[in-house]
């Protein structure tokens, strides 16, 4: 008989109306309320003067402030960080541990993740179940080996908590002295974050917590020769910023695992199953307002078909709810800030002038909202960026096109997630043996990664690999094996 020693966390089926009450209950206290996110050194912190977090839906609200680490703050915590000295079995008993303090804590954690990053409790339920995973996955496969030393995570706005969790805990469960910098926009969550972890028994000196910009104190913690190795995930450009520097002042050779960014495709051919690729679209492009490294932004449909199969998408389109992402019934929140909504709004109106927007929902009022869009492209060579919002661009191919549509999308460069919905056996074979794409899905949405099951990671410019929530991940943060070792 076979018993797996870990499990996926279950997280919450909301369709449950018991489930939902439980769920309010735990959140409802923190809807007012307010956090303060500063550094955690293991030393005295001297931080900057607080600045407010903003509420992406609602001007008027502020969840909180944040003190960003000052200079001296980074030095003291490069002077200070000590790897983790327990053996492998302890640092993962307090991984578990702090997988169960998330856990027990899912109440305040939903409503900063609301309330800072937008999210609406499907997403919340999807972040705190992704970094229970890496926490409990990461704690099931920790490593004797030596740690590389001090590591720097560096993470992004959109899983303000899985992310940041996966990183901390991969580095965490190596037993390295980590340095800890959440995304600008979402400290808070990462700050409860870290107070968990140290609640759970993770020594300060192991762990500590830097917010602050990326230009001051990102830039400082890949450019000190006292770290060892980075983990990023964020932006493709920011990706090639850091390896510069690592180059220019780390010691050679010391990993750097970036996960970036993605132009990600999806084929519908004419044989596909309508209702399930309209599903699988809508989920991919439009879930957590498309701000998902993985989320689908170029489509391609058989030319055949796309008539009756663009009016089906623009009718489930219709059905989408925009608004305030506290509510269960909200299917997207707004995008990150108003910065955010400034680019995405300028690449629509570009489209408009053109002729080439096909469908847009509409948007509330209030809130760096952006309506679900679909804009016409000939192919995704049209698309010079990564779009970060919620906005399909929607293209067609002749069934004699395959190869060449599967030779375009390469071109790109990127190869983070791709989708295929066919009911062709052999086209999945075919197709899949010649796309370059970390992650691939077929007959489904292509978001939502599950840790163990599905390792989750890119190539080319989509990423350095490993993949996290995989067997290789935690090697990276291990020390390299001395030459001339033997065993
Ligand atoms: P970003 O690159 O702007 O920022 C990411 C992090 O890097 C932030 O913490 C930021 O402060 C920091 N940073 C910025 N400049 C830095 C510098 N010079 N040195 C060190 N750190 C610096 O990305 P973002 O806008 O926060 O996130 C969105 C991007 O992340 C998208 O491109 C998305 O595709 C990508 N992403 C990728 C994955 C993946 O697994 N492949 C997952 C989520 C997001
Ligand atoms: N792991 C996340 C997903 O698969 C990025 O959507």
């Amino acid at each position: 008989l076979f018993l797996p020693e870990r499990v996926n966390s279950k997280g919450f089926d909301l369709r449950d109306v018991p489930t939902l009450e439980e769920m309010d209950a735990a959140r409802d206290p923190w809807r007012t309320a307010s956090w303060a996110a500063a550094p955690i050194i293991a030393g005295e912190a001297q931080p900057e003067t607080p600045e407010p977090v903003t509420n992406p839906y609602l001007d008027t609200d502020s969840p909180g402030s944040v003190a960003h680490a000052s200079p001296g703050d980074v030095q003291t915590a490069l002077d200070a960080a000590r790897p983790w000295q327990a053996p492998a079995g302890d640092r993962a008993a307090v991984l578990n541990k702090v997988a169960d303090l998330y856990e027990e804590n899912f109440g305040p954690l939903f409503a900063i993740i609301a309330r800072e990053a937008g999210k609406t409790p499907l997403d919340a339920v999807a972040e705190l179940r992704e970094a229970v995973d890496f926490l409990r996955y990461y704690a099931a496969n920790a490593p004797d080996a030596p740690p590389a030393g001090v590591f720097s995570c560096i993470s992004p706005w959109n899983f303000p908590l899985a992310i940041f969790t996966g990183q901390v805990s991969a580095a965490l469960a190596a037993g390295n002295a980590v340095l800890a910098k959440p995304a600008d926009q979402t400290p808070l969550i990462a700050h409860e974050a870290v107070k968990l972890m140290h609640e759970a028994g993770v020594p300060r000196e192991a762990l500590q917590f830097l917010p602050g910009a990326g230009s001051v104190v990102g830039a400082a913690i890949t450019s000190d020769p006292r770290v060892n190795g980075v983990a990023f995930t964020g932006s493709t450009a920011t990706a090639q910023r850091i390896r510069t520097a690592m180059a220019e002042n780390l010691t050679p050779g010391a990993p750097l695992i970036a996960e970036t960014g993605g132009i990600n495709a999806m084929i519908v051919d004419s044989t596909a199953l309508p209702e399930q690729a309209v599903q699988a679209i809508v989920e991919s492009a439009f879930q957590s307002a498309g701000q998902r490294c993985s989320a689908l932004r170029c489509l391609y449909v058989q030319e055949d078909i796309v008539g009756d199969f663009l009016d089906m998408l623009t009718g489930a389109m219709k059905e989408l709810r925009l608004g305030d992402p506290w509510h269960v019934s909200t299917d997207a929140g707004p995008v990150i800030d108003s910065a955010a909504q400034s680019e995405i709004a300028a690449h629509i109106a570009q489209a408009q002038a053109d002729g080439r927007v096909i469908y847009q929902t509409s948007t509330p009022q209030t809130g760096s909202f952006i309506a679900p869009t679909l804009i016409r492209v000939g192919g995704i060579e049209d698309l010079d960026k990564e779009i970060f919002g919620p906005v399909l661009h929607v293209a067609t191919f002749r069934a004699e096109e395959l190869d060449t549509v599967i030779d375009t999308i390469n071109g790109t460069g990127y190869g983070l997630t791709f989708g295929l919905q066919t009911r062709i056996d052999d086209r999945v074979q075919h197709v899949a043996d010649r796309i370059h794409a970390g992650n691939i899905y077929v007959n489904r949405n292509q978001i939502g990664a599950i840790v163990g099951s599905q390792p989750f990671g890119g190539e080319g410019l989509s990423g350095t690999g490993p993949k996290a929530g995989g067997p290789h991940y935690l090697a990276r943060f291990t020390a390299p094996e001395r030459k001339g070792a033997s065993g």
